[in-house]
């Protein structure tokens, strides 16, 4: 990759259009969004977020999809793989105008040397979730599905939704990792985070509006120090200490510190490219990265083992520990410096896997705290303006709140946002929206493009976490009722039905979240342009999508997503012959 080819990408705005088609300029504009400088973590590398997730494979594949999108008809598609345009077919109007398949593998060379040997030789590229698939959305898409994990981690542990006066630890100020000191602090609570990389300390304390970070304490006791007093006059209030999070969790071991919530979202899906290795400064391990990956491999294992325990060891001493999606438990067990039996309890094997109670000694925050709303069809349901302008998420929010006036969680959230957050890119807007409800939001997105109220096309799209969109064992399909976690049937059968119902773009993708060889996942895409014909294929695919989050948990013997198919008409065959 020519570092030298980099010029800053900005998507284009207002309603003048120069692809053929609003799709083909939805999948362009939100291809460029995705590398813009406010929304990339690193654009310069084509990296959005979460470690190496890239939107194109190289800048010359870059500019190859952009020249394809402005070329494509309103009946053709192209087909990206792994972030290469590789070909472009005639088909139909209202099927996709893209068709994406990222990062995955045949499963027996589904691993990590081999996936880095394929990119190093520029045949494949990790696209994340939605780095690859261009509907990534900056810090927002996660500040509140992280605010709803903490206040549902309070509700159920200290039977309130209000975290003020406790005191939640964590690591990583990335991409994702970065909305944690704010998602607590909307919660009430104080925060305290380590991040071994001063230039992403730095990028959140330099964030004003909002404050995604209030401090940063070199000392690292000093830090704990005013965690404390923050924690015990109940401030809301984040602080960080630039270092390794393994340093600052043995420091709060060593002076019998407990946090009440500890988790981490380090990048530890990724131990050469992403986990940084304790015992040396974050230059020296980026020097080491470089020198001798395979040594830095081992030194980032035997951090991730040191990790786990210290955790282990602060959940015996009280603390409610959890695990925020980035396979730190798998990874630390795969590096071979922690034996399984540490970090799992034995349990009978089903399909050669562990038992289907929740086997990790420590919890996934999805059977934790979020299957009982995959279990509802609600995931996060995020959507974008393509004319930039911030008038049009302003009409957005409020078709939202007059649709859904009784729930108040979601007004809230949604006043708090156009008041709090700034946009990164693209104005955009991001809610967990449920089965029957993601239709209703589309459907009057589009009559208000229609009207004119809106300026120009909004593209509704969703993060790959979601309801019946991923197999991902130590994730969200971690610990399922029948044992079924492995089983990846179901995000292809999601992206097949997304294709089949008139999805502007669909993906599918390999390794996202938790690394690869751990998940497979798809993801939709759909354009409201205001047309009769964007309602019919809105009311399918805005049902259809979470509807296979329903079928998913009703098979595995979810009781609540056996009502919720029950009560909205969501037809599974053999639920229904057996309740005759
Ligand atoms: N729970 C979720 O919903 C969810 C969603 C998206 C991503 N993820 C996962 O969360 C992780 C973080 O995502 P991101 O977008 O923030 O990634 P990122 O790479 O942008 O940020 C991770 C940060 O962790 C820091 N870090 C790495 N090792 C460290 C260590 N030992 N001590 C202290 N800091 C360390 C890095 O310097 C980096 O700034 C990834 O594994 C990702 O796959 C989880």
């Amino acid at each position: 990759m020519n570092p030298n080819q980099y010029q800053p990408v900005k998507a284009p705005r207002g309603t003048r259009i120069t692809c053929k088609g609003w799709h083909q300029e939805a999948a362009m504009r939100m291809l460029m969004n995705n590398l813009d400088e406010e929304v990339a973590e690193d654009p310069r590398r084509l990296i959005v977020y979460g470690g190496t997730g890239r939107a194109a494979r190289n800048w010359e594949c870059y500019h190859a999809i952009v020249r394809a999108l402005k070329t494509l008809e309103n009946d053709e598609t192209l087909l990206v793989q792994s972030g290469k345009p590789v070909a472009v077919f005639r088909t139909w109007p209202y099927a996709p105008r893209v068709l994406i398949a990222n990062s995955n593998l045949v499963p027996h060379w589904a691993t990590k040397p081999c996936f880095d040997e394929l990119e190093a030789a520029g045949l494949i590229m990790y696209g994340q979730m939605t780095a690859g698939s261009w509907i990534y959305i900056g810090t927002q898409g996660i500040l509140q599905g992280t605010h709803e994990t903490f206040v549902a981690a309070g509700r159920k542990h200290f039977g309130t939704p209000d975290l003020a006066g406790r005191l939640v630890v964590s690591g990583g100020l990335g991409g994702m990792s970065g909305a944690q000191p704010l998602a607590a602090t909307m919660a009430g609570a104080t925060y305290l985070g380590a991040e071994v990389d001063p230039a992403r300390v730095a990028r959140r304390l330099a964030s004003k509006k909002p404050r995604y970070l209030d401090e940063s304490i070199p000392d690292l006791d000093k830090a704990i120090d005013r965690a404390l007093d923050a924690k015990n006059h109940k401030q809301a209030a984040s602080i960080a200490w630039c270092g390794n999070i393994v340093d600052l969790l043995s420091r709060l071991v060593g002076r019998n510190v407990v946090p009440d919530l500890l988790t981490d979202q380090t990048s530890a899906h990724d131990e050469l490219n992403g986990y940084v290795p304790s015992g040396m400064s974050f230059q020296q391990a980026v020097e080491l990265r470089g020198r001798d990956p395979a040594a830095y491999k081992q030194a980032s294992y035997r951090t991730m083992a040191e990790h786990v325990r210290l955790m282990l060891k602060l959940q015996s001493m009280g603390a409610v520990t959890f695990d925020y999606g980035n396979n730190l438990r798998g990874k630390a067990v795969e590096g071979g410096f922690l034996p399984e039996s540490e970090i799992r309890t034995p349990g009978p094997s089903i399909a050669n896997r562990q038992s289907p109670i929740a086997t990790w000694r420590y919890p996934g925050f999805v059977p934790a705290y979020i299957r009982p709303l995959f279990c509802q069809g609600k995931g996060p349901f995020r959507w974008v303006a393509l004319s930039g302008d911030p008038k049009d998420i302003a009409e957005t929010d409020r078709i939202v709140c007059d649709l859904f006036p009784d729930n108040t969680a979601l007004v809230n959230w949604l006043r708090r946002a156009a008041a709090e957050i700034p946009f990164q890119g693209l104005p955009s807007r991001i809610c967990w929206l449920g089965y029957g409800e993601r239709d209703r939001a589309g459907l009057a997105f589009n009559k208000a493009v229609r009207e004119g109220r809106i300026s120009a096309p909004i593209v509704i799209g969703r993060d790959h976490l979601d309801t019946g969109s991923v197999a991902s064992p130590n994730r969200e399909t971690e610990a399922m009722l029948d044992g079924s976690d492995a089983i990846a049937d179901w995000p292809l059968l999601n992206a097949m039905l997304n294709v089949a119902s008139g999805a502007s773009w669909v993906s599918i993708h390999h390794g996202g979240g938790v690394g690869i060889g751990y998940s497979i996942h798809a993801g939709q895409v759909i354009v409201c342009d205001g047309t009769p014909e964007m309602d019919e294929r809105l009311r399918r695919v805005l049902l259809n999508d979470p509807g296979t989050g329903i079928a998913r948990h009703a098979d595995a013997g979810y009781d609540d997503a056996k009502l919720v198919a029950r009560t909205q008409g969501v037809k599974l065959p053999m639920l229904e012959e057996r309740s005759r």
